[in-house]
C-alpha cells in the first residue's frame, strides 16, 4: 500500500476516543471472526485451548473479553503502535500490553499458539506482517485474521471518481491474492473467503465522519484541503443517488475477508515464558 506508515499511527492514535462508538464494522467484524475461531478450537476437530494468544492491532482491545471468555486459561499479548489505543485496552492479569509495530512484532519467536488480529493488516506491508506473524507462531500455531477486499467502499470511490482521479478510498488487497501470498510464505491450511457487509448512513457526511473517526479514511487525503467543501459533500451526494437504498439511505459496503492458516508443525512442549 503506498500509504505512509507514520500518518497511519497518528491517524489511529487520534482516533483512539472516539473508535468504539463509531466501530460498528469492526466489532462486527470481531464478534464474527471470534466465532470462526470455534471451528478450530471447538468442533470435532478440536484443537487445544491456545495457551499463548497475540491480539495484533488491537486497537482499544475489544476482543479481550471475547478472548478470555472463549479461552479462561489464556494469557494475552494485546498488541497496538497506536500508544493511546494500547492505553485503553482494559486490565487484566492475564493480559500483557505492548506498544509494537506489527512489521517487526516485539514477541519472542515461536512464542504464540494463536495470532488474532481483526482489520489491522489492511493498513501493512501485507508480506512483511505475515512473516512476522509466522515467527511468533509456534509450529502447528494458527492465525486467523480479518482484512479488508478489493471491493471495499466500491460506491464511495465511483462517486469519487466522477469528481476527480484522485485516490479518495484506499486499494485493498484481492481475497485471492493475500491468500497465494500466505501460501508462499510458507503457511499451511490456508483458507480465505470474504463476505460484503453494508452499513448505512442518512448521508454523505455522516459516512465520511464516521471513516475519519474511526481512522479508516485514505490518509493521503488529509494533506489536501478543503477537498471535502460544502460544494464536493453537494455533488458526491449527487453520485451516490444511484446507489441509495430504498429507504433513501447511503450505503457503504465492505468486503470483510477472512485468512486462517496454520504454521506447519506439531507444538511440543510448553509455552516459552515471555520476556517483560
Ligand atoms: C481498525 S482498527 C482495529 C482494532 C481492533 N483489532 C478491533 O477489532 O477493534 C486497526 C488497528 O490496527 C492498528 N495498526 C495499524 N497498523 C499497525 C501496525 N503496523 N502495527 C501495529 N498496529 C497497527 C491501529 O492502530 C488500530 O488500532
Amino acid at each position: 500500500m503506498s500509504l505512509e506508515h507514520h500518518q497511519i499511527q497518528a491517524s489511529f492514535d487520534k482516533a483512539a476516543k472516539q473508535y468504539e462508538q463509531h466501530a460498528v464494522l469492526q466489532k462486527e467484524a470481531l464478534v464474527r471472526l471470534i466465532e470462526r475461531l470455534g471451528d478450530d478450537y471447538l468442533g470435532d476437530q478440536q484443537k487445544a485451548a491456545p495457551e499463548q494468544i497475540l491480539d495484533l492491532g488491537c486497537g482499544t482491545g475489544w476482543a479481550v473479553p471475547e478472548l478470555l471468555q472463549l479461552f479462561p486459561q489464556a494469557q494475552i499479548i494485546a498488541a497496538d503502535f497506536a500508544p493511546s489505543m494500547v492505553n485503553a485496552v482494559p486490565k487484566h492479569p492475564q493480559v500483557e500490553t505492548r506498544i509494537t509495530d506489527a512489521h517487526a512484532i516485539d514477541v519472542h519467536a515461536q512464542n504464540c499458539d494463536l495470532v488474532f488480529s481483526n482489520l489491522m493488516i489492511q493498513w501493512c506491508d501485507e508480506a512483511t506482517v505475515l512473516q512476522e506473524i509466522k515467527r511468533a507462531l509456534k509450529p502447528g500455531g494458527l492465525m486467523h485474521l480479518t482484512t479488508m477486499g478489493e471491493h471495499t467502499l466500491h460506491e464511495l470511490k465511483l462517486a469519487w471518481q466522477q469528481i476527480d482521479d484522485q485516490p479518495h478510498v484506499n486499494e485493498f488487497v484481492p481475497a485471492a491474492k493475500i491468500a497465494d501470498l500466505t501460501m508462499q510464505l510458507g503457511f499451511a491450511d490456508v483458507i480465505a473467503d470474504s463476505e460484503f457487509i453494508t452499513m448505512t448512513y442518512g448521508n454523505v457526511i455522516d459516512m465520511m465522519r464516521d471513516l475519519k473517526n474511526i481512522g479508516a479514511h485514505n490518509v493521503d487525503n488529509n494533506r489536501t484541503k478543503g477537498l471535502t467543501s460544502p460544494k464536493v459533500i453537494k455533488q458526491l451526494t449527487k453520485n451516490f443517488e444511484e446507489f441509495r437504498t430504498e429507504d433513501g439511505l447511503y450505503p457503504a459496503t465492505y468486503e470483510l475477508v477472512y485468512l486462517r492458516a496454520k504454521k506447519p508443525g506439531e507444538d511440543k512442549g510448553l509455552p516459552v515464558k515471555i520476556k517483560s
